[in-house]
């Protein structure tokens, strides 16, 4: 069956030709990934919709990267996401509006600060348009510090959002890790004015649970068995994690440490098992081992995207059927658009 549907999606792929372009992010699946024109980080898959000219993008990945797909891409190219089911939790722990209720309390903290917002990528656009109206701007993982240091050109604190650990691991980088507060939405005990008055970086009690599962013995683990191995995580993990790793970065660094990896060289990888997975089929001179083992690191967003769902998305298209289109609201798409430009400045 598997190679039925495997021959089926190529059938379709054929029929479509360049009018459709399909991305397939690190964490997609073997079955998915195969057939992707592209497979990479959740900006680069962008930035790859937006340089081409195809009609269709058809986004393998989660809710936000397609939105994103659709605000840097042109009008007339049309971003499908095969599973409306596929996403990210962590993008939904900083609701917009939950966010702006929060922002009129944080700002009263501080009355005479200037308060920057900067967004994690993993975040849906309305709050993206939120933090380009209140002179903030969007980051990944692997330009967080730089938008830090560019917000801090232009105020006097910084709420980050939605990712409490690669907020905290980015305070660190900058040596501000004792000049941080956490924001929790959810804890009536959690939202302390004076922190916030005293922090210059202002933390959203956001994170991945995929990547938060991951902990320092995991790292102690693994060079107690591997005494040679490297080990590399994404900056998702709690700062214990990252501190006691060698190489700390996105899912494309962590793609182009093991793929420079000499032969024989071993290296533990903290991230989304599928990425691990994928770099020890794609380089299989590197010993490549996940870190924990393969037991839970599986993100459940990620794996809506059931192959059988892209079958379904690029048959619709054969017979001229959007299917499970994702389009940000006009307006919106402007403003989550003026967030992104400033983080392309950096
Ligand atoms: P990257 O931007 O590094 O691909 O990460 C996306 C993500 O969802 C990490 O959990
Ligand atoms: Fe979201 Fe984490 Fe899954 Fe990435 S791995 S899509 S941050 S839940």
């Amino acid at each position: 069956a598997e190679s039925e549907r495997s021959k089926r999606i190529a059938a379709a792929r054929d029929e479509l030709g360049d009018d459709v372009l399909v991305l397939g992010h690190n964490y997609q699946r073997r079955e998915i990934v195969e057939h992707a024109d592209f497979i990479g980080d959740s900006y680069a898959l962008s930035q790859r919709a937006a340089e081409s000219d195809a009609d269709y993008v058809v986004f393998c990945g989660v809710t936000f990267m397609a939105e994103s797909a659709d605000i840097i891409t042109d009008d007339d190219q049309t971003v499908l996401l095969p599973s409306m089911e596929a996403s990210c939790p962590m993008a939904g722990m900083a609701e917009a509006l939950q966010v702006d209720a929060a922002w009129a309390e944080i700002t009263a903290a501080a009355p005479d600060e200037t308060i920057i917002p900067v967004t994690y990528m993993n975040s849906y656009a309305d709050l993206k348009a939120f933090c380009a109206d209140q002179g903030g701007l969007v980051c990944t993982s692997s330009n967080a510090h730089r938008a830090f240091e560019w917000a801090f050109e232009r105020g006097d604190k910084v709420l980050f959002l939605p990712d409490k650990h690669l907020g905290e691991n980015t305070a660190h980088r900058l040596g501000m890790a004792d000049d941080t507060a956490v924001w929790d939405p959810w804890d009536p005990e959690g939202k302390d004015a004076d922190e916030v008055a005293d922090a210059d970086i202002v933390l959203w009690e956001g994170y991945c649970q995929v990547h938060e599962r991951f902990r320092k013995d995991h790292v102690t683990q693994v060079r107690d068995e591997h005494p040679d191995a490297n080990v590399v995580v994404h900056p998702e993990c709690r700062r214990g994690v990252v501190e006691a790793a060698d190489v700390v970065g996105s899912t494309s660094t962590i793609t182009d440490t093991v793929a420079d990896a000499d032969a024989g060289e071993t290296w533990a990888i903290g991230t989304e098992i599928h990425l691990a997975n994928h770099l020890a089929r794609w380089h299989p001179a590197v010993e490549v081992i996940p870190l924990c083992g393969d037991a839970c690191m599986d993100c459940n967003a990620m794996r809506q995207i059931d192959p059988n769902y892209l079958t379904w998305v690029l048959d619709g298209l054969r017979e001229g059927q959007e299917r499970n289109v994702i389009e940000v609201a006009p307006g919106e798409k402007e403003r989550a658009a003026v967030a992104l430009d400033r983080m392309l400045e950096i």
